[in-house]
């Protein structure tokens, strides 16, 4: 993994700009993020915790999962996507940052967060992780999608394209670079730690399930 991406300032202007021009990445990104929403096993009543919410899409099928009793919360350092994302949900949503989540320890059941950790920098990544299993109820999953690394010759052929871009330009690639967080989420003290890749149109991206 590339240890170092770009900063935090030069990503909130990247996705700020980007606004929602980030929902033609659906066409790689969907199917993961399709099996993640899956993975996460919502029930209605359950309290969800999304972060880098980016335009909504995802948070409303959080919403409807666990409507009506339960609530689905979200946050994004970019107040752009947070504008659409409410635009999309009139969900309850923060700005904030991953990094120090603005909600009480053991607070949410489910916790879901796509193409956010492949953006943060290497050493960021144990912090957020440890904030995520501490919002997390005793037994409660997170659900983790990422771009990762190429499973097989066409998805590696790719992953290598994008590698030369990024380390060309980092912000060519809206400071995503492929991970593998497996090991780091066992290592955060996660339980029952699973992970399977998912490739569509040749990108690959991971889905990790982990339970507190
Ligand atoms: C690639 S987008 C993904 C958005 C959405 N989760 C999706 O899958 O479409 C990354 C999002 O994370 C947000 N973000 C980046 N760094 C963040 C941080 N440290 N804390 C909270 N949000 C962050 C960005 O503003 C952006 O909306």
């Amino acid at each position: 993994m590339f240890e170092n991406t770009i900063s935090t300032e030069a990503a909130d202007r990247f996705y700020d700009r980007l606004g929602i021009g980030h929902d033609r990445a659906e066409i790689y990104e969907g199917l993961a993020k399709k099996q993640g929403l899956a993975r996460l096993d919502l029930r209605p009543g359950q309290r969800v915790l999304n972060v880098g919410v980016g335009t909504g899409k995802e948070h409303l099928q959080l919403q409807a999962a666990v409507s009506p009793a339960g609530a689905a919360f979200g946050l994004d350092r970019s107040p752009v996507m947070l504008k659409l994302a409410y635009s999309r949900t009139g969900a309850p949503l923060c700005q904030a940052d991953a990094r120090r989540l603005p909600y009480v320890s053991a607070s949410v059941d489910r916790l879901f967060s796509s193409y956010m950790l492949d953006l943060l920098a290497a050493q960021d990544l144990p912090g957020v992780l440890a904030e995520f299993r501490r919002v997390l109820k005793p037994g409660g999953r997170m659900v983790l999608v990422s771009l990762t690394e190429g499973v097989d010759w066409r998805s590696r052929m790719l992953v290598g394209a994008w590698k030369t871009a990024f380390r060309l330009n980092p912000i060519w690639c809206g400071g995503c670079r492929p991970v593998e967080l497996a090991a780091l989420v066992q290592n955060t003290g996660f339980a029952s730690v699973q992970r399977e890749a998912v490739v569509q149109w040749g990108i690959p991206s991971e889905v990790v399930v982990a339970e507190r």
